[in-house]
């Protein structure tokens, strides 16, 4: 059974909490649009195709709830919800694209009552493409790697992080149906440790053979000519190709280009940014120092051991093989403008 990170409940937001995963299976109902926005902030969900739905299902539930006689004053009271919204998460660019495509929806509607109706099909559609593209980014994918592939991948891309069958995860799902892979090293993916809880997770429940590696082993692996392929999800994707993902990405890239390994990225085209020229143009979210000094609130550092955390890294374009996308395999000098905006 595929998992269902966010659903929409007749007028309730549920998400599945993946701070909770793998212990407890945790579901979390909000019927109120904060709620649904902290638990982005927090982690509750995670992944930039998932945080763009979960926002989306945010704002139909917004305006639900939002009281207004007028048009204008919907407007006003909407574009709060959206500015909060904003303001959770800096780096996945799925979530300031479904905002966007949310306004877009209110601009055109000439009552609250039609603009509720209309948003909540919106929130459906950007869930149902994703679901899409995720398939076929898993076709395309797929297509790149030899028979009895061994491949290595960080943090989670999978079904909870999408609308889908996943991004990278994805495509080893496919890969495996199809009989070609044999192999995936999951990396624990420090700080969160998405790719110990929640990869191994869902490769668990796959029945895909793998082991979690500590993700400084990585660089072992492709030495000793264990890794045919690396493929990691993306978080932005700047118009010039560089790529915004989970923080050790970048070292994964450079550690393939040395040893001759393909590397590959996969997302789905929303989440390009054709307006980001590069990566050096992508915020990058900092969190909280405590992610790194602890492990599930379990102090490990000193007390008073001060700690930086990036959450996010950028892997230049000319490190990265191929995107993989829903509509075909990418290759350099990537120019994503026009597609983007296509
Ligand atoms: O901080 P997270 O867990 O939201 O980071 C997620 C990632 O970096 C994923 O690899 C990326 O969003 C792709 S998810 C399909």
């Amino acid at each position: 059974m595929r998992v269902q990170p966010i659903e929409w409940r007749d007028g309730v937001v549920a998400i599945l909490d993946q701070t909770q995963l793998p212990q407890r299976m945790v579901v979390h109902e909000y019927d109120d649009w904060q709620g649904v926005a902290e638990a982005i902030r927090v982690m509750q969900v995670r992944g930039a195709p998932a945080i763009g739905i979960a926002a989306a299902y945010g704002l139909a539930l917004a305006a639900r709830t939002i009281d207004a006689p007028t048009m204008e004053a919907f407007r006003a009271e909407f574009g709060e919800a959206c500015r909060a919204f904003a303001q959770t998460r800096p780096t996945a660019v799925n979530l300031f694209g479904a905002i966007e495509r949310l306004q877009a929806v209110v601009a055109q509607c000439p009552t609250p009552d039609e603009a509720r109706v209309r948003l909540l099909a919106e929130a459906h559609a950007i869930r149902e493409e994703d679901y899409a593209a995720d398939y076929a980014m898993g076709k395309h994918g797929a297509a790149l790697l030899p028979p009895n592939a061994r491949v290595l991948t960080i943090c989670n891309t999978g079904a909870l992080a999408t609308g889908g069958i996943g991004t990278a995860l994805g495509i080893l799902r496919v890969a495996r149906q199809q009989g070609t892979l044999a192999h995936v090293y999951a990396c624990e993916t420090r700080p969160r440790l998405q790719g110990l809880k929640l990869t191994a997770w869902e490769l668990l429940q796959e029945g895909i053979p793998f082991e979690v590696i500590a993700d400084s082993a990585a660089g072992t692996l492709m030495a000793q000519g264990k890794v045919d392929a690396v493929i990691a999800g993306a978080d932005r994707i700047a118009a010039n190709g560089d790529t915004a993902n989970k923080i050790g990405t970048y070292t994964l890239a450079v550690l393939a280009h040395y040893h001759g390994v393909p590397f590959y990225i996969a997302a789905p085209l929303s989440t390009i940014d054709p307006r980001t020229p590069d990566g050096a143009s992508i915020p990058i979210e900092y969190r909280d120092p405590s992610e790194i000094t602890h492990i599930d609130g379990l102090q490990i550092a000193p007390a008073g051991a001060p700690a930086l955390n990036p959450a996010f890294d950028i892997t230049p374009a000319a490190l990265i093989t191929a995107i993989i996308t829903e509509q075909g395999v990418f290759r350099p000098p990537y120019d994503f403008i026009p597609i983007a905006q296509a």
